[in-house]
């Protein structure tokens, strides 16, 4: 882990482990495969995390606004029930959403103390400011990183009370799930608690339409990967030569996105001395959101030494905030 800046005693951001040669190895892989996929992590550069907070303003995308009803609802209980706790948030984006707890900490006079975990540097700084600012109590430690590299370095202070909001956990497969599970067991300490936000099954069409919003938004957030590739491994995509699918795969409960070749091309990855050919119609798989089953979801944290505490949904059960203590 390395320090990259310390600017007062109230905010520190670190960055752990390689994120450059990480995308090396992440892009060769992925574009080797028969079903070529690339990692969602790296959808959010600075751009695309804008992207990201633009996508959470569709009126399609009934995810982040539902969410935040649900915390806002229920900030209290969700406060008194986890009272004295430090917050650890993998993913914290923005933190438009945390903030409604903030807020309820602060009415009750909780010292403040956030480890925000996101692969975005210039997003973490961004908010990690914005943060400071308004919360003159708050005191930061910044994780610039992926979830399970964020895990292995939490500070060692109070309780701490894990945020997986906004049905991140939707990215990962069943088996990478398992693993972020076994992975919080290794590294959450017992009476510390884990607070997770899921979106649930629902009619096609409300989760197609999602994923398909009419301004487009999505579709440019799912190019991005391949705009962030060009810069970073001087890549030469085209663009307008692929095109944004998204459909809900019912056996699976799960959305997926792709990037679809319109023509046949050939792409070079200069960083990585590497030419990939597309058929017309070849996919990249970009992403899985998977939709949740609570019951399913709740058993196997009980499974992994996770002891179930509240729920709380919003009136049309579209979306899930639960709450567990780990308990070793
Ligand atoms: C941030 C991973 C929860 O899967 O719904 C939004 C990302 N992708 N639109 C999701 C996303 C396409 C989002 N997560």
């Amino acid at each position: 882990m390395s320090t990259r800046f310390r600017e007062t005693d109230r905010l520190q951001i670190s960055t752990v482990g390689k994120v450059r040669s990480q995308l090396r190895t992440d892009v060769a892989f992925g574009l080797r495969q028969s079903q070529k996929t690339l990692p969602p992590k790296y959808f959010y550069d600075a751009y695309g995390s804008r992207l990201f907070e633009d996508i959470c303003q569709q009126p399609e995308y009934y995810l982040t606004r539902t969410e935040a009803q649900i915390l806002r609802t229920h900030a209290a209980a969700i406060v008194r029930q986890t009272a004295g706790a430090s917050l650890v948030e993998l993913g914290s984006g923005s933190a438009v959403k945390t903030r409604l707890l903030f807020d309820e900490y602060q009415r009750r006079d909780h010292l403040l103390h956030y480890v925000p975990i996101d692969i975005s540097a210039s997003m973490l700084e961004e908010t990690a400011r914005g943060l400071l600012t308004d919360y003159p109590t708050m005191s930061i430690e910044a994780l610039a990183t992926d979830y399970l590299a964020g895990l292995t370095v939490l500070p060692n202070t109070r309780p701490r009370l894990v945020l997986f909001l906004g049905s991140n956990l939707g990215n990962f497969s069943p088996a990478e799930q398992t693993e972020l599970f076994q992975h919080l067991a290794a590294y959450l300490h017992p009476g510390d608690q884990f607070l997770l936000g899921l979106d649930l099954r629902k009619s096609v069409e409300v989760l197609e339409a999602a994923y398909n919003d009419a301004a487009g938004v999505t579709a440019d957030f799912n190019l991005n990967i391949l705009r962030h590739i060009n810069r970073e491994l001087q890549a030469d995509f085209n663009l307008a030569q692929f095109s944004h699918l998204a459909f809900y795969n019912q056996e699976l409960h799960q959305i997926e996105m792709h990037l679809k070749s319109e023509v046949a091309q050939d792409v070079t990855i200069a960083a990585l001395d590497l030419t990939v050919s597309f058929q017309v119609g070849e996919t990249i798989h970009t992403e899985i959101s998977r939709k949740f089953d609570a019951q399913e979801v709740k058993e196997q944290l009980i499974g992994h030494g996770f002891q179930y505490q509240s729920q709380w949904t919003d009136p049309d059960n579209r979306f899930l905030l639960s709450l567990f203590r780990y308990t070793g």
